[in-house]
C-alpha cells in the first residue's frame, strides 16, 4: 500500500523547535511502523531512532504513533493507517527529546534504581514457591522496560509506573526481604496506584496485569 509517514525531526545542534519530515513509501499492511522507519532511514540516513530486536522484546523502539505511545515493531501498518491520514511518528512524551525519535531515558532508569530493582534474598527463605505465587509474579516479570507506561501516565512527574511494576512484583516475591518497603520509597498515593493498576493492561504493550491486593 502507498503510505506517507510524518516523522518528528529535531537536531539540538541546529534546530530550535521540532518539525516534521514526510516520507512516501510502498509497504504491505502486515509490515510494521518500524519497517516504515527503516525505509525512511534509507531515504534519509540522518534520521535517528532506537531499535534492536524487531520482536517486541527489547523495548527500545517505543515511540508515539498517531498520538499514542506504542512499540513501532509491534504496530502493523494497517493498524496505524486505519484513520486514513498520514501516519505520524513522534518521540515518547514526558521525556527530553535528544534527537528526532530518541529521548533521554536517564530519569526512567533512575526511577527504577530508586526501588532497588533486584531481589534482596531473605536469610530464612526455604527455596519453595507455590504455583499460585509463581503465576502471580509471572506477568509483571515480562516487563521489557520500554517506558511506554511512564509516557502514558507520568503527566505530573510524580508517578513512576515502570518502577511501580517492578516494586509491586518484588513486594510479592516470597524470596524477598525488602517487600512493601519499596512501595513506600515511591510515595505514590493509593488512589493513583489503583488507577494505574486498572489502566496498565490496556496501555502496556505486553498487557501486564498485577494483582496487588496482597500489598495494598
Ligand atoms: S510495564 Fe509495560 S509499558 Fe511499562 S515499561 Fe514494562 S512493558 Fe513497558
Ligand atoms: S525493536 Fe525491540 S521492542 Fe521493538
Amino acid at each position: 500500500m502507498e503510505t506517507v509517514i510524518k516523522v518528528c525531526r529535531f537536531d539540538p545542534g541546529k534546530d530550535t523547535v521540532p518539525t516534521f519530515q514526510e516520507f512516501a513509501m510502498d509497504l504491505e499492511g502486515t509490515q510494521t511502523v518500524l519497517d516504515a522507519l527503516l525505509l525512511a532511514w534509507q531515504q534519509d540516513p540522518s534520521l535517528s531512532f532506537r531499535r534492536s530486536c524487531r520482536s517486541a522484546i527489547c523495548g527500545s523502539c517505543a515511540v508515539r504513533i498517531n498520538g499514542r505511545p506504542a512499540l513501532a515493531c509491534q504496530t502493523l501498518m494497517q493498524q496505524a493507517s486505519a484513520h486514513g491520514g498520514p501516519i505520524i511518528v513522534e518521540p515518547l512524551p514526558h521525556f527530553r527529546q535528544l534527537k528526532d525519535l530518541v529521548v533521554d531515558l536517564e530519569p526512567f532508569f533512575d526511577s527504577l534504581k530508586a526501588v532497588v530493582p533486584w531481589l534482596v534474598l531473605r536469610d530464612d527463605y526455604d527455596g519453595r514457591m507455590t504455583p499460585e505465587v509463581a503465576r502471580r509474579l509471572e506477568g509483571p516479570a515480562t516487563c521489557i522496560l520500554c517506558g511506554i507506561c511512564d509516557a502514558e501516565f507520568d503527566e505530573t512527574g510524580h508517578v513512576k509506573p515502570a518502577a511501580l511494576v517492578k516494586a509491586l512484583r518484588l513486594a510479592q516475591d516470597p524470596r524477598d526481604a525488602a517487600g512493601i518497603h519499596r512501595l513506600r520509597l515511591l510515595q505514590t498515593p493509593p488512589e493513583i496506584l489503583k488507577l494505574f493498576l486498572k489502566e496498565l493492561p490496556e496501555k502496556c504493550p505486553k498487557g501486564i496485569t498485577i494483582d496487588a491486593s496482597k500489598c495494598l
